[in-house]
């Protein structure tokens, strides 16, 4: 049985099964401090590997955090139904995860008190791809049926957590607005392991300032990897009930790669994304070199 209840919140979809009315308006309402470091991504960007490298850059590489708690317990997300209970817990430097689109969360405060945001993007194709995959092991999501009629609901915005292209357009809008965001695109982090994964651990420890140095890097790297996240229990949701994901129609560490869109997408796909892409991604302000 599927758990998909849909909540709608502000016109947009989330699943029920993890949100509430509740939840998401305590989202709204929460109350950032100054050394909160926010993770904002729209899901299936690389969320989880910025969780991780996040918590190992405050813990100076060292992954005791890592290998011991589970990433929605370390780095909570805000919407969540758990989210409250879990973040009255949590003292001193925290690190908040949210796929909430940027104008909904800031239609409740303004975000510029925040010391740090984190946005990472990756490219729509290979998004919807992995987002499709999930949707058919996260019982909690609706199932996708074929690859086409999820693409459809992708492009108009109808899944859950909204439009990738309102998400990518509100977030980057903050360049220049936003003191303290880092914006950094999934490709970057991925393209020639492990140089170019090194150098975004080097961008995001400086921007956290807290640069790492020596083993403090190598060993962040380490624990970072492809590979060692997907033997790491606490990050690849091997621990989740089958009622909620069924690890029998795939693993959420799936393939962790660059341009998996062009196994999935047929060339009519690929058109009709191409012309939906170019007409919701003219006024970015910000442009991406996606493959
Ligand atoms: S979620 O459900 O929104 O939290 O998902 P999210 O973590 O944003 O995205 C999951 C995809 O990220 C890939 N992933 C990685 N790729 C490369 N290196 C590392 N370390 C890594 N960790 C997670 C994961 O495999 C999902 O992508 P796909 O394309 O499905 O493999």
């Amino acid at each position: 049985a599927r758990l998909d209840v849909t909540e709608t919140f502000h016109h947009i979809s989330f699943p029920g099964h993890i949100h509430t009315q509740d939840s998401l308006n305590y989202a709204l309402h929460f109350q950032f401090q100054d050394r909160d470091t926010v993770i904002a991504t729209y899901p299936k960007s690389g969320t989880t590997w910025m969780q991780e490298i996040v918590t190992l850059v405050k813990n100076r590489g060292d992954p005791q955090l890592s290998k011991t708690v589970p990433n929605w317990a370390r780095a909570p997300w805000l919407e969540q139904h758990y989210s409250a209970k879990v973040l009255e817990a949590t003292q001193g430097h925290r690190i908040l995860t949210t796929h909430l689109p940027y104008n909904l969360l800031a239609s409740c405060h303004y975000l510029h008190p925040i010391s740090q945001v984190i946005y990472v993007a990756r490219n729509p194709k290979d998004v919807a791809v992995s987002y499709y995959h999930f949707h058919k092991m996260a019982k909690f999501l609706p199932e996708p049926n074929s690859f086409d009629e999820f693409l459809d609901s992708f492009l108009e915005g109808s899944v859950s957590y909204g439009s990738w292209f309102d998400h990518v357009k509100g977030w980057t809008s903050q360049a220049g607005v936003l003191a303290n965001v880092l914006y950094i695109s999934y490709e970057e982090m991925c393209i020639d392991f492990p140089q170019d994964l090194q150098g975004s651990m080097e961008r995001i420890s400086s921007f956290l300032q807290c640069p790492l140095v020596g083993e403090e890097l190598t060993n962040s790297l380490r624990h970072c990897s492809f590979s060692s996240m997907s033997d790491n229990a606490m990050v690849n949701y091997t621990q989740i009930p089958k009622e909620i994901m069924d690890h029998s129609k795939g693993k959420f560490m799936r393939k962790g790669i660059i341009g998996d869109w062009r196994n999935t997408f047929t060339e009519k796909q690929i058109g009709i994304f191409d012309t939906v892409y170019s007409y919701q991604m003219k006024d970015c302000p910000l442009t991406f070199m996606w493959e």
